[in-house]
């Protein structure tokens, strides 16, 4: 029998990409998502991607007796934990709604997964929790020290797992934290459908190529880096499904214990860099603005990558001409996202 993995977020952009991956490695995804952020559709994608359509149950993951219902459905081998709010500047306007769908939701999916006995357990953390560590390249013993409110659910959370893992035997947990996820399945299929005008770079350059929006504003050109963009590391959100997959298989194979993990590509690139290569991706041209610096903002930084390549054996395999040839694909065959 295929190990069922439950997925809270699955109808998400990362959590649509992971059951993709998943189901290619022999799992079977079981999607818990309130759609407050994503539509079916993405699951109904997934399901032609690889002829399996992921059960699912509509429910909140702070739901404590929808958690109840689901581990009494079966056996669950594994939990990986998506669900969540991720707009950082949204979360400093409406910090106690973070709090509730990020920290309570975590909560609340742990005891319930106490009460069922089922101690596998994959979070996803973000590279946020860092903060403004004042050098670029970010190693997992880093102290953390977020400054936003989104990047204190994350830290919390990731304490409150340290705490669980450290109070009971059998936990296997992973905090993996994700640096700036990108790009679409090669399918063109499934990919990143933001609501409303993006935040982040990736989507707001789609938007603009396909004539959606009419200019992207570069935030700062006079930051401390080679051109003067900001410079982040962009991971294929396929790379980075494939590694929530290494990551579940070295948990299931390895004695129970918690595991922190970058998952990055280990290499910065700058706004100006990426612009470029999705203009020789698309061959549409991306017209821009140098404006002010974004509040909140940092120069520089990527991922030290080389505990994952170390524990997992896992490394990214797609560059930044592949990440802008899918996320174009993507929105070139979706215009308007899974709406229309
Ligand atoms: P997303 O918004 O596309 O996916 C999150 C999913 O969770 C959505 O389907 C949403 O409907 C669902 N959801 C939200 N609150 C819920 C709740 N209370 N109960 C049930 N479902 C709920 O976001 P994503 O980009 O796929 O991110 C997935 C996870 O990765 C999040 O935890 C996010 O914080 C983390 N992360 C994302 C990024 C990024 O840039 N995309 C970077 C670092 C970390
Ligand atoms: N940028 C622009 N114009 C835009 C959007 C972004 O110039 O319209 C620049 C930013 O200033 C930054 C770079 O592009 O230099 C990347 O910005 P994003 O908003 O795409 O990503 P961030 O690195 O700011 O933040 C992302 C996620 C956070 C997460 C963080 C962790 O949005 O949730 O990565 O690494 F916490």
């Amino acid at each position: 029998m295929q190990p069922v993995v439950l997925i809270t977020g699955g109808a998400g952009y990362v959590g649509s990409h992971a059951c993709v991956a998943l189901i290619e490695s022999g799992y079977l995804p079981l999607v818990l998502d309130n759609f407050s952020n994503s539509s079916v559709e993405s699951l109904r994608r997934v399901a032609r991607i690889t002829g399996v359509q992921p059960q699912l149950v509509e429910a909140d993951v702070r739901d404590a007796s929808a958690l109840d219902s689901v581990f009494r459905s079966g056996p669950i081998h594994a939990v990986m934990h998506f669900a969540g709010l991720k707009a950082v500047g949204e979360s400093t306007v409406q910090p106690l709604r973070y709090y509730a769908h990020n920290l309570a939701g975590t909560l609340a999916l742990a005891k319930a997964m106490q009460r069922a006995g089922v101690r596998n357990l994959v979070f996803s953390s973000s590279a946020t929790v860092y903060g403004e560590p004042g050098i670029e390249q970010l190693h997992e013993d880093l102290r953390c020290d977020p400054v936003n409110p989104y990047g204190r659910t994350k830290w919390m959370i990731e304490q409150m797992l340290a705490d669980l893992a450290a109070s009971e035997p059998g936990w296997r947990i992973a905090r993996l934290r994700y640096f700036n996820p990108v790009g679409a399945h090669a399918s063109g299929l499934i990919g990143e459908d933001p609501r409303g005008v993006p935040n982040n770079l990736m989507p707001y350059v789609s938007q603009v190529a396909v004539g959606r929006l009419d200019r992207l504003r570069v935030f700062g050109g006079d930051w401390p880096t080679p051109d003067g963009t900001g410079v982040r590391d962009y991971i294929h959100v396929m790379d980075l499904a494939d590694g929530h997959v290494a990551t579940l298989r070295h948990l299931l194979a390895t004695p129970p214990q918690l595991l922190t993990l970058n998952l990055g590509t280990g290499r910065g690139t700058s706004v100006l860099e990426m612009i470029r290569a999705f203009e020789r991706a698309s061959g549409r041209a991306v017209p821009y603005d140098v404006v002010d610096r974004r509040p909140g903002d940092i120069a520089a930084c990527w991922a030290d990558a080389t505990r994952a390549a170390h524990v997992l054996g896992w490394r990214t395999q797609r560059g930044i001409d592949d990440l802008c040839r899918d996320a174009w694909r993507w929105q070139q065959a979706n215009p308007r996202g899974y709406g229309g």
